[in-house]
This record gives C-alpha cells, structure tokens and sequence, in this order.
C-alpha cells in the first residue's frame, strides 16, 4: 500500500537527509528546500532516467540548457508580465494573504470570511541587474524553463539542420513567487522542471498532441507510477493558460493533497514562436500574438515540399522533478508486517486503542472536528490493526490527540512490538534508487572479513559503476531496515564463508545479496558480483 499520510514522507525525507528545509538553522524560507545526500541521487536519477528516455531514445530530439537569467523582453513577449497573475485576497481580520481559488471566500487562518476583492498579483520573482537600480536594470528569475527553448530555437534549428517534427529538451530551475507554498515539495517558490517543447507541421498538432500523452503515461509507468494511479484532466477551456489551446494535465493522488497535477501536455499553438517573431503580419499566425517591434530573428521553419515558411506549433510535456519525487515516494512507501505478532500482545495494543478513542469521544477539550476525524481514523486502525499498527503513529500526530492521556500508554505498548515487527521500505524502481549496494561486513572488527567486504564495495562502485556504499555501524538486521527504508535494491554480507572460514568451504569467495522485496537472500561468487547486479539495479 503506497503512503496514507504525507507526514509518513516528509518524516522519512528529514529523518534519512532526503530533503531538507532551507536554511533551517536560521529559521527556514518558506517554500524553499534542499536536497540532501540522498534526495540529490534520487533527484538526479529522476532526471537522468527522463533524459535517457526523452532524449537519446527517440531520434527527434536536442538538449539545451539555457541562462535563468534571460532579457526582460522575454517575459513581455510571452505574456507572463500580463498574464501570470495569481488572485489574491487579503483577510481583513488576521492580515493573511491567500490565492482566492484556494480557500472559498474562508480565511484558512481565522476562519473570517471578511476578505478583500481578489486582485492580481504577478508571480515572477524580481532581481537586479547591474549596479545602478532604476527602472531599467532588472530582470526575472525564469517562471517556467520553456522560453529560454523558444528564444534559441532558431539557433538549434540552424545548427543541428533538424526537419519537423523535433523537440527540444531541457530541464532547469524555475521559480514562482506562490502566495502559499505548501504541502513539502509540492508547491513551492524555487523548483525544477523537465520540459520539452516538441515542434510540428502546423495541422499536425492535435495527432502530435495524443502521441505525447502516450509517450509521457508510458514513462511515468517506467518510473513506478502506475497507470492506474494516474489521471488525465482534460483542462476546460476557461481554465486554459493564456498559451494553450487545449492541455491534458496528469494528476496523480497524494495523501493528504488529493488528486493533483504532476505534468501538464499543452498544445502551445504557434503563440510562442509567434510572439517572439519580427515579421508578424508576414508569417500566417494563428494565435492572438503579442504584437512584437523588439525582436531581430524571424522563428520560422522553412518547409521544402510547399516551398513555404512556416511557424511550427508547439505540444509541450512539462513536469516538475519535486513532485515527481514525491509521487515516486509516496507510490513506493509500506510499512510492513515482517514476523507475525503474538495474539495476546496485538489484543493489549487493540485493548489500548479502544480505550484512547474511548476517551477521544468523551474528551471535552477537543472541537468536534478534531474529534470525528481521530474517531474515524481509530476505526479505520482498529479493522486492520495488524497491517496498519505503524500508523498509530500519525493517528496520535492528529490535531487534538496530544490532549488526550491515554495516547501516552497506546503509544508505549505499540512503539516496541513496531520497532520488532514491522519494517519501513521504499520500493523504488532500482534505477531511480539513491544507493544500488550496500555492503555489510558480518564482523565489524574482523580485519579479513572488513577488507573483503571494502574490496567488493569498491569494485562495484569503480567496475560495475553502481553507487555502491560500505556500513559497519550496526547489527546486520537493523542495516537491512537502514536501507530497506531509503529504497537500496541490494545488500550484501561479507561472512565466515566468504573468506573461507565458515562451515562449508565451498561458499568460500560468495557473499549473501539480499533483495530489497522480496527479503530473500542467495549466495554468489565475488566475480560474478557485477554480471549479478548490473541488470538488476538498472531495472
Ligand atoms: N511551461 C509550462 C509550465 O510551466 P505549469 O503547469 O505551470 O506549466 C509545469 O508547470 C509543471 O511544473 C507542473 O505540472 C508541476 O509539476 C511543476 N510546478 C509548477 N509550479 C510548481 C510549484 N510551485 N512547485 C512545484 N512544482 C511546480
């Protein structure tokens, strides 16, 4: 079962250095993180695996990475100094500022619905240029990596002498002055985004358009999102980006965030190219273009079989690694039941669970919100204890439940048969996973078995080129549950046998791999390690 709370995520992200707040130690920005040891990996596989497929498996497509920082002209010939505008409203009573199409004229703080008219605010973070601050020495940061493709795509096109239909792929920071950033990694200020922009015979675009839908759904299954557990919102037009003229959004359900956008697939007409063209009455455009004097290159794509020079439209896939990460995390979290419970030790833990709701229901320190919803959320526990005791855990990080008294005892009779009987496990695809290997020394303080197991960790990381680490600091037990909850497919355990002291002489140069999954555990020779291993972490 994929994650039920957020909290299990973000706890997990801190607890194992996946992500980090930003500049925490001096209070934080909010909607700004950092990557830590392993989010960097996983971020970066994320991103490799989306290269891989969109750029060196197809034949059609370039790489670019363009400047953040791009001429203001950009941002007015795109529209977003007119357009990427937010609502919002300020309350009045508490002075908070919220995006009206998010809360239902309710202020989410006070509860007042004294809230001011919805007005604009644009979303583009503002910086200075050069040493003199006057009206013209500023840029933005880049909202969206798209036009920093579309301003070069004459460049590409001239040197690479690619044919219609090609794409052009890039993957870069972005940032959005969000009025409320929230929910981890979901909507924040400072983020990434993978985005191709995919150019085709005008005319074409609607059959351009289907194809990525497929492509993107086929990838997002590859990574470990199953099809099943994607939607396609097939945005209304009054919901349209003022660039599109049709977009397919794949929403993906977070706990706690609910059914959400992960990649938006527009149909960018001929808007962008257009907009960023001299020449415009010339050119035969079909989008409401930003009339542009400014501009010194006409972006068009000169197509030999009419003898015409056309201005290509646009199918744009574009999704943001953050939430890409995050969906993978949810999609691969379980907390499982590894060794059975004893009956009676499960009954004292159910005995207390009644008792804690119990006293939940009679508590009148509690608002009769906070109550239902640790009340229905016991109930859910209470008809799969055995499955889901992990989750008393978020059951008494419910708003409300550190008032009552007997969380105390639930939680006390529960953490110790959680910590004996369950384990966290990140189910990763492999290749998205931060660490491939891990290898145990059965002895940590035995010189022969510590070199051995050293050497197998170096060869793999330097031969079979798999990030592979090396760990002594616990039993071999608790090192399994180390990785098992961080997603690393392999361990490995140098023993006795290994080196040739162990009971059976013929296991003499084999370690034990363990699999990630399944738990099972087999024996392979040392030099047949990597020939093991290389299919398998790349699956
Ligand atoms: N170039 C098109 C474009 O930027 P978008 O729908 O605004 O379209 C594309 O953004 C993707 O970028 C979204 O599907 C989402 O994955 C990601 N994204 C957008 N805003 C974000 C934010 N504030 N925080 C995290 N990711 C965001």
């Amino acid at each position: 079962m994929p994650a039920t709370s957020l909290d299990q995520i973000v706890a997990l992200a801190k607890r194992r250095g996946f992500i980090f707040p930003s500049s925490e130690i001096y209070g934080g920005l909010q909607g700004v993180y950092d990557y830590g040891p392993l989010g960097v990996e996983l971020k970066n596989n994320i991103i490799a695996d989306w290269w891989r497929t969109n750029v060196y498996e197809r034949d059609d497509m370039e790489g670019l990475d363009a400047a953040i920082l791009m001429n203001r002209l950009v941002w007015k010939y795109s529209g977003h100094e007119e357009t990427f505008n937010d609502p919002l409203v300020d309350c009045r009573n508490c002075k908070m500022r919220w995006r009206a199409d998010h809360i239902q004229g309710v202020c989410p703080n006070c509860g007042s619905r004294d809230l001011t008219e919805p007005r604009p605010f644009n979303m583009m973070f503002r910086t200075q240029i050069g040493p003199v601050a006057d009206s013209g020495s500023f840029a933005y940061l880049r909202p969206e990596t798209a036009q920093g493709i579309f301003v070069n795509f004459a460049n590409v096109l001239t040197t690479s002498a690619r044919k219609l239909p090609f794409g052009i792929a890039q993957v870069g920071k972005a940032f959005r002055n969000e009025i409320n950033p929230r929910n981890f990694l979901f909507r924040v200020r400072e983020f990434e985004q993978m985005e191709i922009e995919y150019f085709v015979m005008p005319g074409t675009d609607e059959e351009w358009h289907q194809r990525w839908l497929e492509a993107r759904l086929a990838w997002w299954e590859q990574i470990g999102i199953p099809r099943s557990r994607i939607t396609i919102y097939d945005v209304p037009t009054a919901e349209l980006a003022h660039y599109s003229k049709r977009t397919f959004d794949l929403m993906y359900e977070y706990p706690n965030i609910g059914v959400q956008e992960i990649e938006g697939i527009a149909n960018r007409t001929d808007y962008d190219l257009g907009s960023h063209s001299k020449d415009q009455a010339q050119l035969n455009l079909t989008a409401r273009v930003n009339h542009n004097e400014d501009s010194i290159a006409r972006l068009t794509y000169f197509d030999q079989a009419s003898g015409r020079h056309v201005v290509p439209y646009v199918i744009e896939p574009s999704a943001g690694v953050g939430r890409c990460m995050l969906a993978v995390m949810c999609e691969g979290y379980a907390e499982e039941l590894t060794k059975a419970i004893p009956g009676e030790k499960l009954a004292a833990v159910g005995e207390a669970l009644n008792a804690f709701l119990k006293s939940v229901g009679r508590s009148e320190k509690l608002s009769g919100e906070a109550r239902d919803a640790i009340l229905a959320r016991g109930e859910e526990l209470t008809q799969a204890l055995a499955e889901r005791l992990p989750e008393v855990e978020q059951l008494l990080a419910m708003p409300g439940a550190d008032q009552i008294e007997l969380g105390k005892k639930l939680r006390g009779q529960a953490q110790p048969l959680i910590d004996e009987h369950y384990r966290t496990v990140l189910r990763l695809k492999p290749r998205l996973a931060p660490i491939k290997v891990a290898v145990f020394p059965l002895k940590r303080n035995h010189e022969e078995i510590v070199a051995t197991a050293k050497a197998v960790r170096r060869q793999l990381q330097a031969g079979g080129r798999m990030r592979t680490i090396y760990d002594d600091t616990g039993a071999i037990g608790k090192l399994y549950r180390r990785q098992d909850e961080i997603g690393t497919p392999f361990c490995i355990t140098v023993d006795f046998d290994t080196i040739g002291q162990g009971k059976d002489p013929a296991l003499a140069g084999t370690v034990t791999v363990r699999d990630r999954d399944t738990m099972a555990q087999e024996r392979v020779p040392i030099a047949e390690l990597e020939a093991y291993l290389r299919d398998r972490v790349n699956a």
